[in-house]
């Protein structure tokens, strides 16, 4: 943000320059500092002074252009017809005042103005030129009216489109429309990335924008971008169709990739309830979108509304909730879990962001805080999408502190001063205290009460603090030998609430033998391959005494899980605390162990689910392992089966360049003996 100033010739000033600067590392750099709600935020700023003081406005203002520059490695290319801009709103009053407009100017007594309705989508503008059917330049949107040339580039992402296709393909046709990332593609890059030693990318947008601008054209056909088209240039052809749905449809028939997503609404209502139902599906998409853009449909009322300086009149983003914020980073804590990982967690300056106020972040481990060279009091940008836990993306070294030191991390445990051993190349941290460290013993009692594990009504975190204080238990054996009396003499307790606390105990021992497995806290072993577990073995006994090589044959058990499993059954420790929870009258129907419906068209396959189900993917997924299959989650030359969805995502190319069978949801609930075929 500008200094504050009295002076609003001072603040418009720094105010452009710190624009043109964020500008400068956003389309040249490919590197951007700042969330762009900081940057709308500031432009915003700037609007508001020079629409009050008309005298500070100047046609170079970052108010009054596109913003974007010409990379001097590229050469240039004129833009047929200069590529705008849009106009922002952030709320629905925003939109009212958008189509109250439109209908002035149309002079529109009554009646909804029909709008196309369709995704924001988070990536950057490009501009293709074909000519007799053939794609023979490309080039970004640069200042608006030049950008940079980057045909070579284009030819790679657009590599199934380098020629139109269907009858009447037009002598000349400039497609407009964003070249974007996949969010699978984009985690896939960065890992990949990261495995070779290579830079990784903030987010998808960055990822998409430096893959794009390459200067070597083989770079960029390594990269998985994706392209649609949303608007026409330059034409010249027999029938252009008289609203952008048809040119849509059209452009879609002349075989270029189209969202779709598109919808034709009606006035604002059917805007604004668009808007809504897209923001409830914006984590289900396979890419990321920042808002919904409105258009009116028509050419003729396009062409007479016209345009301002930067953006057509006809037209409106409408921006959804940001999902990065910028906040201060106020203490680097370290937490200690219950198989003893050692986590460290970003406190923050409680920040609105992807719809709640976030508080913490998490940092991952020594490694990540080295990585983003994050320092307490550093200020850093947040991300919280979906139901994600939010995330710390990047730091703003030019706001850090005076004084700031590095964060040094521990190698004793907070909790019981035990040493901190690593693992996994020194990557992940853990406290070697085992069941002496108190941290462990409260997590590890708090798990076995949870809900999913023995579900122990009452049991919260702060009864479990006090029963170890007051070393009423050591381990969560001790938890069936507790007496009423002992219960109620704990704080905020009473006869009542502990009579209820000893029947819940009471209730617990009548189990699952899967929820109990959950409930001893295996490291790696989690309710999924509890259940798995369970299911194949039928009883204890017989798991305690697997080998690897055993547990190995389950599906989804790997050799590091399968260690895991053996170790801490191997621990005198554990048998015995096993042992005398079952004394203690711990008890679960018996079952045989499951046969594998080995005459499904699903047993021993490896089967890649994409793409949205009317079903949880959970539930497919389990419907196929109980059929015999292994779920994975990327395509290989390995993957037996490509279950396509709603929107599938690059996960359905793949399967079909490798020549892997791929069957909708009907086709596989049949051959799951689901549904009639
Ligand atoms: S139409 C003259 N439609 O948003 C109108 N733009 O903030 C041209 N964008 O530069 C833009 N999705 O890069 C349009 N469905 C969509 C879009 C879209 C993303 C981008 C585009 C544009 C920027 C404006």
């Amino acid at each position: 943000m500008a200094k504050p100033s009295s002076d609003p010739g001072g603040q418009v000033i720094a105010l452009r320059e710190q624009l043109e600067f964020h500008n400068y590392r956003y389309y040249v750099l490919d590197d951007p500092q700042i969330p762009d709600i900081e940057y709308d935020r500031m432009l915003r700023e700037l609007e508001a002074l020079e629409a009050k003081y008309p005298e500070l406005q100047e046609e170079e203002s970052p108010t009054q252009k596109v913003g974007g520059f010409v990379a001097r490695t590229f050469s240039e290319v004129v833009h047929a017809q200069p590529m705008r801009s849009l106009s922002n709103a952030f709320e629905a009053e925003e939109v009212e005042s958008f189509d109250r407009r439109v209908r002035e100017l149309l002079d529109l007594e009554r009646g909804d103005v029909e709008y196309v309705a369709e995704p924001k989508l988070d990536g950057l503008a490009v501009s293709l030129r074909y000519e007799n059917g053939w794609l023979v330049q490309a080039a970004t949107r640069g200042d608006g009216r030049k950008g940079e040339n980057i045909t070579q580039n284009m030819r790679q992402v657009m590599r199934q489109h380098t020629r139109l296709s269907g009858k009447d393909v037009p002598p000349i046709l400039e497609v407009r429309g964003e070249v974007f990332m996949r969010k699978d593609d984009f985690d896939q890059l960065n890992r990949s990335q990261q495995a070779a030693g290579d830079k990784t990318f903030v987010n998808p947008r960055n990822a998409a924008a430096g893959s794009l601008r390459q200067l070597d054209p083989s770079v960029t056909a390594r990269r998985p971008l994706s392209f649609y088209s949303y608007a026409l240039g330059d034409v010249v052809s027999d029938r252009v169709p008289p609203t952008h749905w048809e040119i849509m449809q059209w452009l879609g028939e002349l075989g270029l990739p189209v969202s779709d997503r598109l919808e034709r609404v009606k006035g604002v209502e059917g805007c604004l309830d668009y808007y809504r139902r897209t923001l409830d599906a914006r984590d289900q998409l396979s890419y990321d979108i920042d808002g919904i853009v409105y258009k009116v449909s028509r050419m003729d009322w396009q062409q007479s509304l016209g345009f301002t300086a930067k953006a057509p009149r006809w037209a409106l983003a409408h921006k959804f909730p940001a999902q990065e914020e910028i906040t201060v980073l106020e203490k680097i804590e370290i937490q200690v879990g219950r198989t003893g990982a050692i986590t460290p967690v970003a406190r923050l300056k409680p920040v609105f962001v992807g719809g709640v106020t976030v508080s913490n972040a998490t940092l991952h481990n020594r490694d990540e805080i080295a990585r983003l060279d994050v320092q307490e009091g550093d200020s850093v940008i947040v991300r919280r999408a979906g139901d994600v836990i939010p995330e710390i993306l990047s730091v703003i070294p030019q706001r850090r502190p005076k004084g700031s030191k590095p964060f040094v991390f521990p190698d004793h445990c907070p909790v019981c001063g035990s040493a901190v051993v690593y693992e996994r190349d020194g990557v992940i941290a853990r406290c070697s205290g085992g069941l002496f460290c108190d941290a462990q013993r409260r997590e590890n009692i708090k798990h076995f009460a949870s809900r999913k594990a023995m579900d122990i009504e009452g049991l919260g975190e702060k009864i479990v603090d006090q029963l170890l204080e007051q070393e009423l238990i050591h381990d969560v054996s001790d938890l069936y030998a507790l007496k009423i009396e002992q219960v109620a003499s704990l704080e905020r307790m009473a006869t009542k609430s502990a009579t209820n606390l000893i029947e819940a105990l009471e209730k617990s021992k009548h189990t699952a033998l899967a929820q109990f497995l959950f409930a001893l806290g295996i490291p790696l072993v989690g309710e999924t391959t509890a259940e798995t577990l369970a299911e194949n073995f039928g009883e204890l006994e017989s798991i305690m005494s697997a080998d690897e090589e055993r547990l190995q044959r389950v599906p989804d058990i790997g050799p590091v899980v399968a260690e895991s499993i053996r170790v801490f059954f191997e621990q005198p420790h554990n048998r015995e605390i096993i042992t005398k929870l079952l004394e203690n009258g711990i008890e679960w129907p018996k079952s045989a162990p499951r046969e594998a419906a080995s005459d499904s068209a699903f047993n021993s396959k490896t089967v890649v689910l994409t793409g949205t189900l009317s079903m949880a993917r959970s539930d497919a997924k389990k419907i196929l392992q109980n059929l015999g299959a292994k779920v994975t989650g990327s395509v290989s030359k390995n993957t037996d089966f490509v279950v396509v969805g709603v929107d599938p995502g690059s996960k359905a190319d793949k399967a079909e360049h490798l020549g892997v069978k791929i069957i909708d949801e009907r086709e596989f609930l049949s051959l799951a003996g689901l549904a009639d075929s």
